[in-house]
């Protein structure tokens, strides 16, 4: 296949650059480097340095480089940002997603994988998520991607434009090339680490009095590799079957599919992990509540097995050694690290 993926110089479509190479297809990343490194592009992959609300860019390289399927990553994703600053995220995740819909209609390409998130589920009142839950999100982060998602739906209906959205979980870990390097870093694992090594004052957890298993909030937390093993499944799904809407599910997400272990861990039972791995203590300091930070968030993974034949093969310590190594080894990674504490 020969597959464009926009934010394809971020901390997730870098590994999945990786993974749609090691697998034989052609891939060609379309980033502005807003947030991603130019390096983190594996070699292998063609970089076209572009902005999505520049649909006439975006048609040109799809129809120039004979593309039959898109994943589209690029997005702004801090939910913090998002409260601050909802036009920044309603111009980057929903018109220029749809200023991207708009060039893949023009180029006659048919198959899309969009990156979405647990938090199209706002604050569920079961767990572990189904798909067919009720999408009720509480910050404009989710918002936006629930957006998207519901575009894809009426582009499915009127112009055939097939379509999966990956509701992912938490991502974390790294490859041997690629990995989290968010700036600011707001993800519990990275930050973290950079506690263990040292270079970072002590992680606030913040609250222990929620209703779990020891008071902090419960998350699930899936490795960047599994989540890319699954970008090419649901490409190889789109490529080789007509999805069959509505069998099970109702409603406008009826191609949503979860991507988590099915398994949760707390912030301590994290933070005891990443002990273990590195050898260091994580220093930490309870403090209040975030507000809108659910108890707990676990996807229920059956759909991803039963549609896309795909299970995590990777557990919470392998995330969180494969995460420590790569920090350790990456020297640029360090660096920028260090500049931003
Ligand atoms: N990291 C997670 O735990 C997580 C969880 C759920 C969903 N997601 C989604 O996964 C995707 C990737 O997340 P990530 O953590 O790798 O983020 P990231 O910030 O590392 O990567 C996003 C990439 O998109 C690029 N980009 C942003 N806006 C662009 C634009 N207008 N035009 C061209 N390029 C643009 C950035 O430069 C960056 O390289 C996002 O869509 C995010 O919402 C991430």
């Amino acid at each position: 296949m020969r597959v464009l993926v926009t934010g394809g110089a971020g901390y997730i479509g870098s590994v999945v650059v990786e993974e749609l190479l090691a697998q034989g297809h052609i891939s060609v990343v379309f980033d502005n480097l807003s947030k991603g490194h130019r390096e983190s592009v594996a070699p292998g992959a063609e970089f076209i340095q572009g902005e999505l609300l520049d649909r006439q860019s975006l048609e040109t390289v799809l129809v120039g480089h004979k593309i039959e399927a898109v994943v589209h990553m690029a997005a702004d994703s801090l939910v913090g940002e998002s409260f601050q600053n909802p036009a920044k995220y309603y111009a980057n995740n929903v018109a220029a997603g749809l200023s991207l819909l708009e060039a893949i209609r023009s180029a006659h390409v048919s198959r899309i994988v969009f990156s979405s998130t647990a938090a199209v589920y706002g604050e569920p009142e079961r767990q572990p998520i189904q798909e067919s839950d009720p999408t009720l999100p509480t910050n404009p982060y989710g918002e936006t991607k629930l957006a998207l998602e519901k575009a894809l739906h009426w582009y499915e209906q009127a112009y055939g434009l097939r379509y999966v959205s990956l509701r992912y979980f938490n991502a974390a870990g790294a490859t041997a090339r690629c990995g989290e390097l968010h700036d600011p870093e707001t993800h519990l694992i990275p930050l973290l680490l950079q506690v263990a090594a040292g270079k970072r004052p002590p992680l606030e957890v913040f609250g222990n009095d929620y209703p779990t298993r020891d008071g902090t909030c419960v998350r699930d937390y899936i490795h960047v590799n599994d989540l890319a093993d699954a970008h090419v499944r649901a490409l190889q799904y789109l490529e080789t079957q007509h999805l069959e809407r509505g069998r099970n599910e109702k409603g406008g997400d009826s191609l949503a599919i979860n991507l988590g272990t099915g398994r949760g861990h707390s912030v301590l039972e994290v933070i005891r992990a990443a002990e273990k791995a590195t050898g260091h203590p994580v220093r930490r300091k309870i403090v209040p509540r975030r507000p809108g930070d659910p108890p707990i968030l676990v996807a229920d993974p059956a759909k991803a097995q039963r549609v896309l034949g795909w299970t995590a093969q990777r557990n919470l310590g392998d995330i969180v050694s494969s995460a420590w190594i790569w920090m350790q080894k990456n020297s640029k990674g360090e660096q920028a690290q260090l500049s931003m504490l």
